[in-house]
């Protein structure tokens, strides 16, 4: 069922609780993949009912971004939540979620911050603001879906790292679900936002994965200084690549890591052309 409204969502979600049935939910901006179609799979099987929402959410992009160009497809999306047993795909209008409100001013919206420390690293430091958008639409979506689960991808790692920090410190009765990044075969990670890539820049992509994946190997030989580890990076770097971060940090906490362990992630953010990418690799993942 495609449903554009949060009234006609309350109005499921209350029958199936009645019923006692589990909810899960799968937040997205559309523009669905394999990777977005693992997290609904997980979904599907997990939970009694899945939602998936479509929603390009317009506070989270900052001045300046392809907010605009952002792909929307919704007819193929639906299609794809239906075949994947999706039960309700909620795609509201910006107007539906924020009324006339965010339009005029953000100053006439009620935002969740999350903490400075989680924000002001990696993707926070040049997407101002973002996060402040992603928790707060992501807040909003919690309440009225009131999902038992939800389900977010590990290639967004600092996202999920704050949503799940903005879930303890607000005590939101969900179960976060991590899901593991999807690639497609020569490593690239998968992303609404390789639509954007020439062939040619594809190409140049893979030099993000090709990097994660060295470092991962030269720490399991024993390698574990990150000045050291960060360094490999360069052989795979040319003048089509602007590195905006090579960075080693707690997976949990985001906290900078001198010396490498088993619960580093190393996360990655190259400008190829116009095309902001990111990656991330946890140095145990198999
Ligand atoms: O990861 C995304 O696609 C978005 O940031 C999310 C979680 C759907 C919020 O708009």
């Amino acid at each position: 069922m495609l449903v554009h409204t949060i009234e006609e969502v309350r109005e499921q979600i209350k029958k199936w609780k009645k019923e006692g049935l589990t909810v899960g939910l799968v937040p997205t901006m559309g523009a669905l993949h394999a990777g977005h179609k693992s997290l609904i799979v997980k979904s599907v099987e997990k939970c009694d009912r899945t939602v998936v929402s479509v929603f390009v959410n317009p506070i989270q992009f900052c001045p300046g971004e392809d907010l605009d160009k952002y792909p929307r497809t919704l007819e193929e999306d639906y299609k794809l939540c239906e075949a994947a047993g999706v039960d309700v795909v909620f795609a509201p209008s910006p107007k539906e979620m924020y009324g006339e409100g965010h339009i005029l001013s953000n100053d006439f919206l009620t935002y969740v911050i999350p903490p400075y420390f989680y924000v002001n690293k990696l993707c926070g430091k040049s997407r101002v603001g973002h996060f402040d958008g992603v928790c707060t639409v992501v807040n909003k979506l919690f309440n009225i879906v009131q999902p038992d689960y939800a389900f977010f991808g590990q290639k967004d790692a600092q996202q999920l790292v704050i949503i799940r920090k903005m879930v303890k410190d607000l005590n939101i009765p969900v179960e976060v679900v991590p899901c593991p990044i999807v690639r497609e075969e020569s490593g690239l990670a998968l992303s609404s936002r390789n639509k954007y890539l020439s062939g040619e820049e594809k190409e140049y992509a893979l030099a993000l994965s090709k990097i994660l994946f060295n470092i991962k190997s030269c720490y399991s030989r024993g390698i574990v200084d990150t000045g050291a580890l960060a360094e490999t990076a360069y052989a795979y770097l040319n003048e089509h690549h602007s590195l905006e971060y090579l960075e080693f940090l707690d997976a949990d906490t985001l906290e900078e890591k001198q010396t490498a362990d088993d619960n580093t992630r190393v996360f990655i953010a190259v400008k190829i052309g116009t095309v902001r990418l990111i990656d991330n690799i946890l140095l145990s993942d198999k």
